[in-house]
């Protein structure tokens, strides 16, 4: 698919929902592999699945439901994806984009993008949450290569402060009063589906990452195209490879994603209760 028709697709996507949406959503959200609980939480007005959404991607990755939900979160509108895309799908980084100018063509002014993640730094550990901080992205991976969508943003752009510091230092500020714990660190993308190898791992240590995974960097940079703040928040569900004398627990992301998605719900809570 050419990145033109990628375009005409989510003007397609958006001009369905569009109309029938009960709530204009304020807010849009991202939900990782495994932390599709928050979802629940939503007092839905509307939902869509995927699949009856013209022009829209679906969903193949396990423990990703498929599902468009708006409805209210914690006071405020929100328009929330409970199942993501990535680019191991086989999905271009053009296509990653859709889901970000989804939201902007639905009027959405800010996006909170959560993920599972392999913990980098020796001091974290299984179950803990970051805040991402900034990230790595080394995959060549720009889903805003091609003819520049100008209707989203330009062709250059500043991606100095993509995780905004404002809903950092809430995001930190409402963890503290729930006292629920926050690291706050950089995220290296890797494409997968491969898990990386310990010599990847060791090398991305050596760079500053702090977390590894295989998501949020393409919406992250779609969404700074498009000027919508990022609020991007990691699950570790697993110490990265090498890091343990054990294979990488692969089953542990869903095991742990599971357990640490209460916390995660807390705190995304937290900060939608705080907002204006
Ligand atoms: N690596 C890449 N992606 C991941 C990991 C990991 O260790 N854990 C959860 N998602």
């Amino acid at each position: 698919m050419n990145d033109n028709q990628q375009q005409k697709d989510c003007r397609t996507a958006a001009d369905y929902i569009r109309p029938r949406l009960k709530k204009p959503p304020k807010i849009g959200i991202i939900l990782g592999t495994a932390l599709g609980s928050l979802a629940n939480e939503i007092t839905v007005s509307a939902q869509f699945p995927y699949r009856e959404i013209p022009g829209f991607l679906q969903a193949t990755a396990p423990s990703h439901a498929g599902l468009l939900i708006n409805g209210s979160l914690a006071g405020q509108d929100v328009v929330c994806m409970s199942g993501r895309f990535h680019y191991y799908e086989g999905y271009s980084f053009a296509q990653l984009a859709a889901p970000i100018q989804l939201f902007k063509l639905l009027g959405v002014q800010l996006v909170i993008i959560t993920n599972a993640a392999g913990a980098i730094n020796l001091s974290y550990r299984p179950g803990d949450l970051m805040l991402i901080s900034d990230h790595l992205n080394f995959m060549g991976a720009a889903p805003t290569r091609g003819p520049n969508p100008d209707e989203f943003g330009p062709r250059f752009f500043d991606v100095s402060h993509v995780y905004a510091p404002e809903l950092r230092l809430l995001a930190k500020e409402v963890a503290g009063t729930l006292g629920t714990g926050l690291h706050e660190g950089v995220y290296a993308y890797m494409t997968g589906p491969q898990f990386e190898t310990p010599a990847e791992i060791r090398a991305l240590r050596t760079l500053g990452a702090d977390a590894v995974g295989m998501s949020t960097v393409p919406e992250a940079l779609a969404a700074a195209h498009c000027g919508l703040p990022v609020l991007g928040i990691s699950v570790l569900t697993n110490m990265a490879s090498g890091i343990l004398p054990v294979d990488a627990p692969i089953s542990q992301v869903e095991e742990i994603g599971n357990i640490a998605a209460a916390d995660l719900a807390t705190l995304i809570k937290g900060v939608l209760s705080a907002l204006p």
